[in-house]
């Protein structure tokens, strides 16, 4: 197992065969090498630092049904809310003063946040914390509008692919989803200029050693800034609420691979991961993992952004405990800077 996990170094790239192997083996001693591998290359680029993102839910509405989510549109027991720029801008506040300099502002696809909307959110953001990111995540939009977030001063744009294989995609979203929208936006993002991440659930239905294969292949290609994953958990009251959970063992040998393909990549220790194991987060870490993203929305909001079953959104996940997780994480000999935490690109191609 060694010795493929350094040839996947020097190469930069795995054969379907050696995935497999590498998700199926048992050998700990290998898995340990994988995950070593992962975390000592994430230090040789980004030192010892784990960055941090504030998360701010900004709505649970969604126009989607997606058939695993547990905000989709056809869920009718989810108390749907939205904040307004005030209460945007007072996240961000509370988050600046706990040390955040990266604000992701999340939501379902809710065309109530129309360009104009959003586009005046963004730009109070801007101006009132200058040396802050602004990251979006909210969905799929035209070019047009992609462009004008941008030019409001949006830095980095969130939109996982959720699978590169077609026919998956297809079995994962309603008949009126497309993926070739999907990779569109993706390519409109990239091309606009934003910092880009892509990414997938690890265990959804339907999912296979060769749909993960295209997701690598999907990731070598796109060369996104970064990479969300984590475990699917069956949401109840969708489709898919009876599905098994996905596995934590899986996602974190995933995430090492995806660092040993993609090194530079900004790789997150998801509130999923967080929410499957006590020490997911931790374990994240150590296995490639550099970025951790707490929770900022109000927290009387956060039970409501249920996107799958018991969410974590308390104790570590939340913001207001990062000085606890400054001192949960120094053990690993890893600090959590005040900064952005922008991608680091690599001297020469990462692509090669
Ligand atoms: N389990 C895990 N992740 C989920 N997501 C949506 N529903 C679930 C679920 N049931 C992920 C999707 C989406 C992101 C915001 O959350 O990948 O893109």
């Amino acid at each position: 197992m060694k010795q493929i996990i350094d040839q996947i170094v020097s190469s930069r790239n795995l054969t379907l065969e050696q995935l497999v192997g590498l998700l199926s083996s048992n050998n700990q001693e290998g898995v340990r090498y994988l995950f070593d591998q992962a975390h000592q290359l994430t230090r040789h680029i980004y030192g010892n630092k784990i960055f941090i993102r504030g998360l701010i839910e900004i709505s649970n509405h969604c126009k989607n049904d997606c058939l695993y989510c547990g905000i989709r549109r056809s869920r009718t027991d989810v108390h749907r809310y939205r904040l307004t720029e005030e209460e945007i801008l007072q996240c961000c506040q509370q988050g600046y003063e706990l040390g955040f300099r990266t604000f992701v502002l999340q939501g379902g696809e809710d065309p109530w946040y129309t360009d104009e909307r959003m586009c005046h959110i963004v730009a109070s953001i801007h101006q009132q914390f200058p040396d802050c990111a602004i990251t979006l995540s909210l969905g799929e939009r035209s070019r047009q509008s992609y462009q004008r977030l941008f030019d409001a001063g949006a830095d980095r744009y969130l939109l996982r692919h959720e699978t590169a294989d077609r026919i998956h995609y297809q079995k994962l979203h309603p008949a009126e989803m497309s993926f070739d929208n999907r990779i569109r936006c993706l390519k409109d993002l990239k091309e606009i200029g934003y910092q880009v991440g892509c990414g997938f659930m690890v265990g959804s239905p339907y999912q296979t050693f060769e749909t993960l294969y295209q997701d690598l292949q999907f990731i070598r290609s796109l060369q996104p800034q970064m990479v969300g994953i984590g475990p699917f958990i069956p949401a109840s009251g969708t489709p898919f609420g009876d599905r098994p959970t996905g596995s934590v063992d899986t996602t974190l040998r995933l995430l090492a691979i995806i660092r040993l393909i993609h090194p530079h990549v900004l790789l997150p220790a998801t509130t999923a991961l967080g929410t499957l194991h006590p020490q997911g987060r931790e374990m994240g870490i150590l296995a490639g993992a550099n970025v951790i993203m707490p929770n900022l929305s109000p927290a009387r909001l956060r039970a409501n952004y249920s996107i799958y079953d018991n969410k974590l959104s308390t104790g570590a996940e939340a913001a207001e405990t990062v000085d606890d997780t400054r001192r949960r994480l120094t053990p690993l000999g890893v600090d959590i800077p005040a900064d952005r935490g922008d991608y680091t690109p690599s001297q020469t191609s990462d692509s090669q």
